[in-house]
């Protein structure tokens, strides 16, 4: 029982009763065995974790932990700005060469990176933010707010909208925020098409690269999938270059591993390490984690492109098929995140239960996880 001080908000009503009631939420995983999951004593396959790429049960990834954890104990318990262990510097060396930018910066996840990065980067300045941005962007323009930013809100993928709203006048940094992929849909946002405006007025896109980073990557037009090649992220899959881009991404999706990063210059990186209470206050990530992520770099050079190659089959097949059965999904991109959505969001839970009575598991999204029918409003 929720305490009576407490009462949930309406607008997560549903979320809560979901997780009081429902088996395909907030469930506990007794056992896996490759992609299936076992909850509550049923057998399912899981349709909802974002091990895009597998490698949390690669064998290769998973060997590499315990000479880790022999020479460097399970967690350096410092605070970054205190002191690193040496593979943090690997890394982060290892990422910059990946992407082709000077440098970035690693920090345990994005939601500390939002939290940190975005406020650090808006000082006093605006903050313009897509609607339909990560929810976990859209809490860290609060922080930016409280230090003394001004956010306003753009209608999502609506450049002359954002372009508008970067015209009116006033101090300090401007920052545009958006997703790289959006999560729900798995469709790519038109970065090229808000580079340009935002290289116009000396201000920083601010791209959240989730679920981009380890799946798409560079193209030269003669790419086995559409995904591109090498897994460096969306900015190279545009083929475009990291001028006033600011991308942000982590390891634990394509990665299974708990880590994210934030690219910038060594100018930026040194002022982010003393301006960002993430970074000074905050622990770091555990000794097994920087282990996976290192062998996981390591397996994406020799065996990524053939792993994506799998996972662009399956989306392909999960996609075709959907389309003969005539169920229609927001997803044009091939990516691996596919949206089906109910007509009516009281049949979610139904839903819900067929497919767990029948042994599949999946993300179930109610509002506020997904936007409501009608769109949260937008800055004039
Ligand atoms: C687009 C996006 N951004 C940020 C996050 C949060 O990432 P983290 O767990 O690294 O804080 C998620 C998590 O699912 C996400 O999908």
């Amino acid at each position: 029982m929720i305490p009576a001080a407490y009462t949930v908000p309406p607008e997560v009503a549903e979320v809560a009763r979901l997780i009081l009631e429902h088996p395909m939420a907030d469930a506990v995983v007794e056992e896996i065995d490759g992609r299936r999951i076992r909850v509550d004593g049923h057998w399912l396959v899981d349709f909802a974790s974002c091990n895009y790429l597998g490698l949390d049960l690669d064998p290769e990834v998973i060997a590499q932990v315990p000479g880790y954890l022999t020479r460097w104990g399970t967690h350096p318990s410092w605070a970054r700005a205190i002191a690193s262990p040496e593979p943090y510097r690997r890394v982060e060396a290892a990422v910059s060469e990946l992407l082709g930018v000077e440098e970035v910066l690693a920090f345990p996840t994005l939601t500390h990176i939002h939290n940190g990065v975005l406020p650090a980067l808006a000082g006093e300045g605006t903050v313009l933010v897509d609607l339909r941005a990560h929810r976990t962007i859209q809490d860290a323009t609060m922080l930016a707010a409280a230090r003394g930013a001004t956010v306003r809100r753009f209608r999502s993928g609506d450049v002359e909208h954002a372009r508008r709203l970067l015209r009116r006048p006033g101090k300090g940094p401007r920052v545009v925020c958006m997703d790289g992929i959006d999560s729900m849909t798995g469709n790519p946002s038109d970065l090229p098409a808000f580079a340009a405006p935002v290289r116009e007025h000396d201000a920083w896109l601010y791209v959240d690269d989730a679920h981009g980073f380890g799946i798409v990557g560079e193209r030269d037009g003669y790419d086995p999938t559409p995904y591109g090649r090498r897994g460096n992220a969306i900015v190279r899959w545009f083929g475009e270059h990291y001028e006033r881009i600011v991308l942000t991404a982590g390891f634990s999706k394509a990665y299974s591993s708990l880590l994210a990063f934030v690219t910038c210059s060594a100018e930026l990186k040194h002022y982010l390490k003393a301006t960002v209470p993430s970074y000074v206050y905050s622990g770091p990530v555990p000794m097994a984690s920087l282990a996976t992520a290192l062998a996981g770099l390591e397996v994406n050079r020799r065996r990524g492109d053939e792993l994506r190659a799998v996972l662009w089959h399956r989306t392909r097949t999960l996609l075709d098929h959907l389309d003969k059965l005539g169920i229609a999904t927001t997803n044009t991109s091939g990516l691996p995140l596919v949206e089906l959505a109910v007509t009516d969001p009281s049949d979610l839970d139904a839903v819900g239960r067929h497919l767990f009575d029948r042994g599949i598991y999946v993300t179930l999204a109610p509002y506020p996880v997904v936007p409501a029918r009608r769109p949260a409003s937008a800055s004039s």
